[in-house]
């Protein structure tokens, strides 16, 4: 695992680009946008509701999306049930856009997805006037988006939940709903939508007790370049610091909301270089460089979980190469990601011969140990198929993955990248 990588296009930056590109009045460029899984869900839905999207090449080959935007009241009524597939990104930001239109729609998505909390964004989004049918009474999908015949009225409410997505969703109904919108409570998920807004000079005002949105007449198009996604390149650092080999990240996003990962590992010794080397649509670009070197345990707080939400399975397993114990707390929220990513890393370290005391909203890790050889079922998460990957460069015969195409969802190319930098897996 030593070399260079430049990590795939930011997936939560890729699909609040398509949303509001496709909101905007006229013509927007996203270069660079993240071209597979969940991305592809949001396009497609977008697609379905009358956006035209053409997709060009950059000179160096890179994707780019033209997309003509149809304004904030110009969708039209899908003709097919709307799939969101696996993402839950798509799901939970279109509810906001789906909410209070004049047309119906039904938006579904895969077995995983639909068995994932949806309430969380149809409660608020009732409460400003909308009215969604679901399973469940509106916790699970498919969820249905009744025609409206009024306008949405923006809220003052309380976020119990620290989730980007559903501070999004409100923010993109806020942006034609009648009234200011304000957020409170746990709004210290990543803040892409926020940065975006800003990006694009919508009325967005944020201060230390929670956001506000103002309604607007209408979005600008924009040109962005989306920054390679830090939760991607997350599995090849967790790689080279359990290989004991040097790495360099270029191309990535540093937005601070999402650097937790790496704040955890240098609180456990961990060598890295953090440079900013520019912006892109607001967002800090720049490099990461990891130097082998031992680790040891950390105690991981709530506060914490936000900024590293999605790198939570790589702790469990680098705990289990650090010295010392790895203790994360108020981690929860990861029973209702792809799948229960508790259990699920429960299941990678005893699958590879190791030891993980789990609780209810979190773990701890005992280290250093010596895994093992093993097979592992991700069960279709992504994220965990490529974590168990990850394990291979500590393990003498590496890893066996069953079911790997799950990586497909964010990381186009994960094998052939993981392989390029010496990885192992079989
Ligand atoms: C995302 C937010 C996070 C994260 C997911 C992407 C986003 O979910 O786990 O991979 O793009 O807003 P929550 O906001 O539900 O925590």
């Amino acid at each position: 695992m030593t070399g260079r990588i430049l990590p795939p296009a930011d997936k939560s930056i890729t699909h609040r680009a398509l949303i509001l590109s496709g909101l905007a009045q006229g013509r927007s460029r996203v270069r660079n946008p993240l071209d597979t899984g969940d991305c592809i869900s949001t396009r497609r839905c977008l697609e379905a509701l009358g956006v035209a999207i053409t997709e060009t090449r950059s000179p160096e080959g890179k994707p780019v999306l033209e997309i003509e935007g149809r304004g904030l009241r110009g969708f039209q009524e899908a003709e097919n049930v709307l799939e969101a597939g696996n993402s839950g990104t798509t799901a939970r930001l279109l509810s906001g856009l789906l909410a209070g239109q004049r047309f119906l729609t039904v938006l579904n998505g895969d077995e995983s997805l639909r068995s994932r909390p949806m309430l969380r964004v149809v409660e608020p989004l009732r409460r400003m006037g909308a009215e969604i049918h679901g399973r469940n009474q509106g916790r699970n999908l498919p969820l249905v988006f009744a025609p409206s015949a009024g306008e949405l009225r923006s809220i003052d409410y309380r976020l119990e939940v620290s989730s980007a997505q559903v501070k999004s969703a409100l923010m993109i109904a806020a942006l034609r709903a009648q009234g200011e919108l304000r957020l409170r409570g746990a709004i210290d998920s990543r803040d892409h939508s926020e940065r975006m807004f800003e990006y694009l000079g919508l009325p967005l005002r944020r201060d230390g007790s929670g956001l506000t949105v103002q309604p607007v007449d209408s979005l600008p198009c924009f040109e962005l370049t989306v920054p390679g996604d830090i939760s991607s390149a997350a599995f090849f650092i967790a790689g080279a610091l359990i290989g004991g080999t040097e790495l360099l990240v270029e191309g990535c996003g540093l937005n601070p909301s999402r650097l937790g990962f790496l704040d955890v590992l240098k609180r456990m010794g961990a060598s890295l270089e953090v440079e900013e080397q520019g912006r892109s649509g607001g967002e800090p670009v720049g490099s990461v460089r990891v130097r082998p070197g031992s680790l040891h345990g950390a105690e991981v707080g709530s506060e914490s979980i936000p900024s590293c939400i999605d790198e939570v399975p790589l702790l469990a397993l680098l705990g289990a190469f650090a010295q010392g114990a790895t203790r994360i707390r108020g981690a929860g929220e990861l029973r209702h990601k792809e799948s229960d990513r508790l259990a699920a890393v429960g299941r990678l370290l005893s699958g590879l011969g190791g030891r993980i005391e789990l609780s209810e909203d979190g773990f701890t890790v005992e280290g250093p140990q010596s895994l093992k050889s093993g097979r592992i079922d991700p069960h279709g998460d992504h994220r965990m198929a490529m974590a168990a990957a990850c394990a291979s460069p500590g393990i003498r015969g590496g890893v066996t993955v069953h079911g790997f195409e799950a990586a497909q969802v964010s990381f186009p190319d994960f094998v052939g990248a993981f392989r390029r930098l010496g990885g192992e897996v079989s």
